[in-house]
Order: C-alpha cells, then structure tokens, then sequence
C-alpha cells in the first residue's frame, strides 16, 4: 500500500533500504502535481505534432514575414521622391508586389499579354530583359506614368497617370521583380522588332 499524504504532525516515511548511509523518503507526489507533469508531456506531444510535423498550426515565422512586408511596404509606398533604389527594393517586396500584379492584371494584360510575352501589334514584350524607352527603374516608371512618345507622335501606351504614383510605382515594381538590377539592356526598336513582341 502506498503512504498517505504526510499529515502536519506525522513523521515522513522513510525508505528501509540505505546506500553508503543515504536514506530515501517515501512520500507520493500530490495528485495535482502529477497532473500538470502528465498534462504537460501531453500538450507537448500535441503541440509537436501539429506546429512542426503536420503545419496545423499558423507558423509564426511565416506570419512575421508577412507582417514585415506590409511594413516594409507601407515605409516604401511613403517615400517622397521615389529613385531607383527604392523601386528595387519595391521590386522584392512581397506586398507591394501583390498590388503591382493587380494592377498589371486589370489594366495592361490586354495589350501586353497575361504572360508580359507581349501582343503583336498592340503592345511590348516585358518579360525580358530588353527595353526600348529606357533600361531603369525610373525609365520604366516613366513610361508607365507618363506615357510613351515615339518619333514626337504619342504611341499606345498611354500615360497611367490616373492610377496616383502608389500604383505606378507597385506595378513599375511589378515588372522589375522579372528583372536584375543593373542588368536590363537598351534595345533599338527600329533594329530588332522581332524582339519586342513574339
Ligand atoms: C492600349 C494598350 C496598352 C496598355 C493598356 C498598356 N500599354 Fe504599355 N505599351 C503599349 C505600347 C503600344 C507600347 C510601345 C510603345 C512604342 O510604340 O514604343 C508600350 C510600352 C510599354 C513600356 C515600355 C517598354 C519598353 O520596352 O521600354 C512599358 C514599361 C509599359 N508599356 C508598361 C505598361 C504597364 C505597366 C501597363 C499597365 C498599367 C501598360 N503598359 C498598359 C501599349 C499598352
């Protein structure tokens, strides 16, 4: 039979075995004690399986990524004079790129393909790396905002002004996500059309 709870006046039971003149106390944990030991390697194994091995639970990790993002993209968007450095740093945020796509989505598949691979006739290829008006961030903002003019006759890209400079910016963001820095080549259009749309 297992001892009962030591009383206050009552003397610990003791073990009858003794090593080298050490004795052991024989006294049952509390029920209560037991319960949050048991309770917690329970949880624990619950709380494994479901955060590392099947992903049930939201992973914090992706949550502050996330978060960080629509910081990072609303200290972004706030930046006065928008330069070249910031349209980069744009072009790798997730957020911002989530507008650019909506935005490229709605308003410039039409003449420039679902894929950017361009419509023959209509408008450019810009999913590679040539660009005829211009082979920067900026270059490429300004096309979109204001439009592009060719031989001193307005072509059909019209200026997207209206969209407010957030949304040129995000879309301009957009198109540079398919781009290295540094890396976008200046074609002439009169040289290589076969270039420009497929
Ligand atoms: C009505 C058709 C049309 C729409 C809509 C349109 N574009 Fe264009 N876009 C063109 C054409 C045509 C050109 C080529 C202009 C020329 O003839 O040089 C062009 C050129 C461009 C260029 C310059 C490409 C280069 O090689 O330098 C960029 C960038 C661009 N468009 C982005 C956009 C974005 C972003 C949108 C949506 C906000 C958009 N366009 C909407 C027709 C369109």
């Amino acid at each position: 039979m297992r001892p009962s709870p030591m009383q206050d006046d009552e003397q610990p039971v003791i073990m009858p075995h003794s090593y080298d003149g050490i004795q052991e106390y024989d006294q049952s944990l509390p029920n209560w004690w037991l319960f949050t030991l048991f309770a917690s390697i329970a949880f624990a194994f619950v709380y494994w399986l479901a955060n590392f091995t099947t992903g049930t639970l939201p992973d914090d990790r992706v949550a502050l990524d996330a978060e960080l993002a629509a910081l990072e993209a609303r200290q972004l968007a706030a930046v006065k004079d928008l330069d070249e450095a910031t349209l980069w740093k744009m072009s790798r945020n997730p957020t911002t790129l989530a507008e650019g796509q909506a935005v490229y989505a709605g308003l410039c598949f039409s003449c420039h393909g679902p894929k950017m691979e361009g419509i023959k006739g209509v408008g450019f290829r810009l999913n590679d790396d040539l660009w005829v008006h211009g082979n920067t961030g900026m270059a490429v903002f300004r096309n979109i905002n204001e439009g592009v003019v060719f031989d001193g006759k307005p072509t059909g890209m019209a200026a997207q002004k209206a969209l407010g400079a957030g949304r040129v910016a995000a879309v301009t963001a957009y198109l540079l996500s398919f781009q290295q820095q540094g890396r976008m080549q200046a074609i002439d259009r009169t040289k290589e059309p076969s270039q420009l749309t497929p």
